[in-house]
């Protein structure tokens, strides 16, 4: 591989959307942020400077690390966020891995604007395991806020409530026609006839999954987090926060007598409120310049019809259908023995409200979301840095529980206490222990999908299925063939879902809900793997301009 040098200067710039103008945080002052192109073994360095008057951190989201964790980004667990006036060096090689990943602020809401592809091309020489396509074009799913999401997030932790939503969903920033005031923010992807083009799908929204069709296109999908799958068909993706996907489409053989929408809409499976509104791009079959048909005519206009809002079963049987490749060339190497179990409860809760007040969340108290009842505390200081120094104490604390300290029946009614308790707790894992943990979503407010982000890793999703976990009948039915390869899953809604994974990556890593507002309220865990014995299974030392607290 090559080394490629990239600048990110972080920076306030204005943007206009459905005739609201705003200054937004911005990479380079460009709305979404550069696209980051780089080929599997190259190492990338990337300076981020920021000049603005608060703090910011990056994160390679899917990236591997390996080793190199003090590139990761979330602030307070890799690193100290980098102030005003200050820059780091963000050094990592890719191994292993391409496909479509994607970056964004790790940093309280800033991603809801600081976000960008990353595209990871094949060694040089090395194919597709599929015919070239004709063009690549990164989609990135977005959100778009009137409002600023560092004072909706603030407000809405203040009041203990949940956040007001989005004001749109955009693609590539934009939210297109079906919104007011907004018909020329329209994402147009200009196509030939009888072509394939690789669609790089990237759901970098904040706080909803998202539906995804073409009309009267099929997908063939290909790969999912940077990893091929075996190709599938179908009409509509559902893609979550935090979730990257390759996707072909096949061009009609001719010009057709009409445009195409593409659009996006949310999958809602919890109580909170949301926007169900549409993001529409559209898909447009261009004329060669000396054409006869370039006389301006109206095509009709042809829209995809999406799932229900709620269709989970659409999101079951999607799930279902995606398999890693596990060929000889790209063997899935799914862990066959276990060396820890885990039980994760994953979801909503409440904490008391400030004495004397009143908050939004049920019975006067303040939301909050857990992992087996504990809702992570952020440190002041970075969990990787206190971990290499020994320096844990009153940082972490390496407790974190292995099952819910007191079993119930997760998705049953409501229990009489809805309180979580807080703490900086962490796993601890020797180095190569094979972990298998089963995520199970609670009903305590209600079943909600939970799309799970793992840093530093990727993991087998070899079992999930609805109600609660049972051992005795559902281990047996675990795929350790060919299941799904992948950094984040959803844990569904009233069910559970089993992932197995090989702590082979020394250093700390997050693990979180990537719906923003449930990682505000808590609904994350970090796990901390030792180093091994050997030179090359070692946490490298902390590079020189590491931001200091
Ligand atoms: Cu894309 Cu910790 O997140």
């Amino acid at each position: 591989g090559i080394t490629r040098h990239y600048k990110f200067d972080i920076k306030l710039h204005n943007v206009t959307r459905l005739c609201h103008t705003k200054s937004i945080v911005s990479v380079n002052g460009q709305f979404p942020g550069p696209r980051i192109v780089a080929r599997e073994g190259d190492q990338l360095l990337i300076k981020v400077v920021n000049h603005l008057s608060n703090n910011i951190s990056i994160h390679w989201h899917g990236i591997r690390q390996l080793r190199s964790g003090w590139a990761d980004g979330p602030a307070y667990v890799t690193q100290c966020p980098i102030q005003t006036g200050q820059s780091y060096v963000y050094n990592f090689t890719i191994v292993g891995q391409r496909g479509t990943l994607f970056w964004h602020a790790h940093i309280s809401w800033l991603r809801a604007t600081v976000y960008g592809p990353i595209v990871i091309l094949p060694k040089r020489g090395v194919p597709y395991p599929f015919a070239k396509p004709y063009k690549e074009v990164p989609i990135t799913f977005g959100e778009w806020f009137n409002a600023d999401p560092e004072a909706v997030i603030s407000q809405a932790l203040r009041r203990g409530g949940g956040p007001n939503v989005s004001d749109a969903y955009t693609i590539n920033g934009l939210p297109g026609p079906l919104y007011n005031c907004s018909a020329k923010d329209t994402f147009k992807l200009k196509v030939r006839p009888g072509k394939t083009y690789l669609l790089r799908l990237i759901n970098a929204a904040l706080n909803n999954e998202l539906f995804f069709s073409v009309a009267n296109h099929t997908l063939t999908v290909v790969d999912f987090d940077a990893i091929y799958v075996k190709p599938f068909e179908t009409e509509t993706l559902l893609i979550t926060p935090g979730q990257t996907t390759n996707v072909l489409l096949k061009t009609k053989p001719s010009y057709p007598s009409a445009t195409f929408f593409m659009t996006a809409r949310p999958y809602v499976t919890g109580q909170g409120t949301f926007d169900n509104s549409t993001v529409a791009g559209i898909l447009e079959y261009e004329l060669p310049p000396d054409s006869f048909h370039s006389s301006i005519k109206m095509l009709p206009l042809f829209k995809p019809i999406l799932p229900a809002l709620n269709d989970t079963s659409f999101a079951t049987n999607f799930a279902n259908k995606l398999r890693s490749l596990a060929s000889a060339q790209y063997p899935a190497n799914v862990p066959q023995k276990v060396d820890k179990h885990f039980f994760f409860a994953v979801g909503l809760g409440t904490s008391p409200c400030q004495q004397n007040r009143t908050c939004q969340g049920p019975n006067g108290t303040k939301m909050a979301a857990s992992v087996n009842n504990v809702s992570f505390a952020m440190p002041t200081t970075a969990l990787l840095q206190a971990h290499f120094l020994g320096q844990s104490n009153g940082v972490y604390t390496p407790d974190f529980p292995s099952n819910p300290i007191i079993p119930f029946n997760y998705t049953g009614t409501t229990p009489n206490n809805t309180m979580v308790s807080n703490g900086t707790k962490v796993v601890v894992l020797p180095f190569n222990t094979s972990v298998e943990l089963v995520m199970q979503d609670t009903s305590i407010l209600g079943a909600e999908s939970h799309p799970l982000h793992l840093h530093g890793f990727n993991f087998f999703v070899v079992g999930q299925g609805f109600g609660n976990f049972d051992p005795k009948k559902d281990l047996a039915n675990f795929n350790l063939v060919d299941p799904i390869e992948r950094n984040t899953v959803g844990v569904p809604s009233g069910g559970w879902v089993a992932i197995r994974f090989l702590a082979d990556n020394p250093g700390v890593w997050l693990m979180h809900c990537h719906l923003e507002v449930h990682t505000s309220w808590g609904l994350k865990m970090a796990w901390i793997v030792l180093d091994g014995k050997l030179p090359n299974q070692k946490l490298l030392p902390p590079p020189a301009d590491l931001p200091k607290c």
